[in-house]
């Protein structure tokens, strides 16, 4: 048990650690001593006695490194790009729509006929990848138009493949959008069903990456959800398609918003029987561990600021590709505070970028990628 103590202090040092004392240069016997009559007096494990030799203490500057701003550039340890950007879209079947999100400013859903628009900003922001939700004309108790290969989200993907090729186009692989009582499963005597929903959730995967989705995204929190579409693209020839996992998806309040902008909240109850309870740390590294084992591909923990713990710990044990998604009750925050002129909205957003960079995201879907990557080239 030593420590090394630096040179900080050129001499008449000791530690004292439990039974033992370390000791440097001369001041050994009376710093022995010392030590021994403070560990009887105190009677603690650890006592550390310093003694500084004035005007030998050579002051540590951090400050030099923070002088200019490209010394701070360059001392700089993380970044954000906007090739780590995921920007979410919401289609709507119809025509000639372009709904704004009342509790989501800048955001809007798009019928497929208005969606050249958002494309463009995309294209020009740099974007290289979306995340797709369909928002479809009918609802039903089974989610029909979930798996409906002609379904809005297939369409969509379809419909974007074609006009924007390069773009990553990634499906969210969940019911809630489209069944009538908005639960992400199927429903019987108001329990949601794990098993019977699977086979829906496969059929709706499929299709997506059938119509040309990049990648799937399950976010339903059905147990055994990636082992089935793994499965069933594989079966269906899409062994290439990969799988972005929610895998650590919380059971949040942060969601609200985003319920208003994919018509999507819960018609009665609520998830907390599939979505994770966010007190649970440990589970959470669980069933990211499930989801590896599954085969997932690439790792979402969500929402991001409140779980920054849970991103760095997944960082530290595992070593697949990870994914903050920075959810519309963080977004709508953001735009409020700033709409009101109490935050300056791009610092604000840099410095979250940033935080879920550093607790190890290497990629992140948010709704401020197109003001990120603006803000980006501006630099
Ligand atoms: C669908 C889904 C939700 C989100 C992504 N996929 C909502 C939910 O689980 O209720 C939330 C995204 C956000 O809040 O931005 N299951
Ligand atoms: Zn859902």
């Amino acid at each position: 048990r030593c420590s090394y103590l630096g040179t900080a202090f050129k001499w008449g040092m000791a530690l004292y650690v439990g039974d033992y004392v370390i000791l440097l240069d001369i001041w050994l016997k009376i710093t022995e001593a010392i030590c021994f009559v403070f560990s009887k007096v105190l009677d603690s494990c650890y006592v550390l006695i310093v003694f500084i030799q004035i005007g030998e203490y050579i002051m540590i500057r951090r400050r030099r490194l923070r002088a200019t701003e490209n010394l701070r550039a360059l001392v700089r340890e993380t970044s954000v790009s906007v090739s780590d950007l995921i920007y979410p879209l919401f289609v709507i079947e119809g025509n000639d729509i372009k709904n704004p999100i009342d509790s989501m400013p800048g955001i809007y859903q798009y019928s497929l006929d208005r969606i050249d628009e958002e494309l463009d900003r995309i294209r020009e922001a740099g974007v290289k990848g979306v995340l797709l939700f369909g928002i479809p004309a009918h609802k039903d108790e089974c989610g029909t138009e979930a798996y409906n290969e002609h379904g809005i989200i297939q369409e969509a993907i379809r419909y974007i493949k074609k006009v924007f090729p390069e773009l990553v186009v990634i499906a969210d692989i969940c019911l809630c959008e489209y069944t009538s009582h908005g639960h992400c499963g199927l429903i019987k005597d108001g329990i949601i069903l794990n098993d019977e929903t699977l086979p829906l959730l496969a059929k709706t995967a499929v299709t997506c990456a059938q119509a040309g989705a990049d990648m799937v995204a399950p976010s339903n929190m059905m147990d055994g959800h990636i082992a089935a579409i793994r499965e069933a693209l594989d079966e269906a020839g899409c062994k290439m398609t990969p799988i972005m996992a929610y895998s650590a998806k919380m059971a949040s309040g942060y969601y609200g918003p985003f319920r208003d902008a994919a018509h999507s909240a819960p018609g009665f109850g609520d998830r907390k029987t599939y979505q994770m309870d966010y007190h649970n740390p440990r589970e959470a590294m669980r069933d990211i561990q499930d989801d590896i084992d599954e085969g997932a591909d690439i790792i979402i923990i969500k929402p991001a600021l409140a779980f920054l713990d849970i991103l760095k710990t997944a960082s530290w044990e595992t070593d697949m590709p990870l994914c903050a998604y920075n959810v519309s009750g963080e977004y709508s925050m953001v735009k409020a505070a700033a709409a009101n002129g109490w935050i300056d909205e791009k610092k604000i957003v840099m410095e979250n970028m940033i935080g879920m960079k550093r607790a190890g995201a290497q990629m992140i879907i948010t709704y401020h990628a197109l003001d990120v990557a603006k803000w980006l080239r501006e630099e």
